[in-house]
């Protein structure tokens, strides 16, 4: 798939098959994360890999707008250094890159932010100087995407005329 037509077609999708998801097809999300630019180059984060049933249930139980998790192939949590004032952003290009390498190969994701704070730390043994910034869950969508998205259309109305009449 080409780049613009993946960013195109992508789709937040929370519903997932049983199927599990191909270690190749794993290693090549891991590796966009990992190669993923961040902030001065400071790579800060850390990325926990969940991707077994009984860890990816405690995920959804330590998380509050994520339960959806529990039936993905497999989870990455992004945690980031906050002495970065910039560490947010650098969370927030991971995760989309996790998630475009994904869905080259047919694999559907979504992220969620709402957590549980203490219980997840515990949980997952997080460190105190690292922030839970994201989590991404992964697996095989359980129906046929649309493709099709829910955005603005106003917001091409900034474009230059001579740009908009192509649209
Ligand atoms: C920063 C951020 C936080 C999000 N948090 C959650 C979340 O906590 N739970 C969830 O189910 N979806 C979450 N989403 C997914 C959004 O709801 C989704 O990207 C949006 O509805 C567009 O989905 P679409 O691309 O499938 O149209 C989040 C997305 C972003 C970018």
């Amino acid at each position: 798939m080409d780049a613009y037509q993946c960013i195109a077609t992508k789709l937040d999708q929370r519903e997932f098959t049983s199927r599990t998801v191909p270690t190749e097809v794993k290693l090549k999300v891991l590796e966009s994360a990992r190669l993923t630019g961040s902030g001065m180059n400071s790579q800060h984060w850390r990325f926990i890999l969940i991707q077994n049933h009984s860890n990816l249930r405690r995920l959804a139980e330590a998380s509050t707008t994520g339960t959806w998790v529990e039936n993905c192939s497999f989870a990455v949590i992004v945690l980031t250094n906050p002495k970065h004032g910039f560490h947010m952003i650098d969370a927030g290009r991971v995760a989309q890159d996790m998630q475009i390498a994904a869905w080259n190969y047919g694999v559907t994701s979504c992220v969620f932010t709402g957590i549980r704070e203490e219980r997840f730390r515990k949980d997952f043994n997080i460190p105190k100087d690292l922030n839970i910034s994201i989590i991404v869950g992964f697996g095989y969508p359980d129906r046929k995407l649309s493709g099709k998205k829910n955005r603005k259309a106003s917001q091409r109305t900034c474009l230059p005329r001579n740009l908009r009449k192509h649209i």
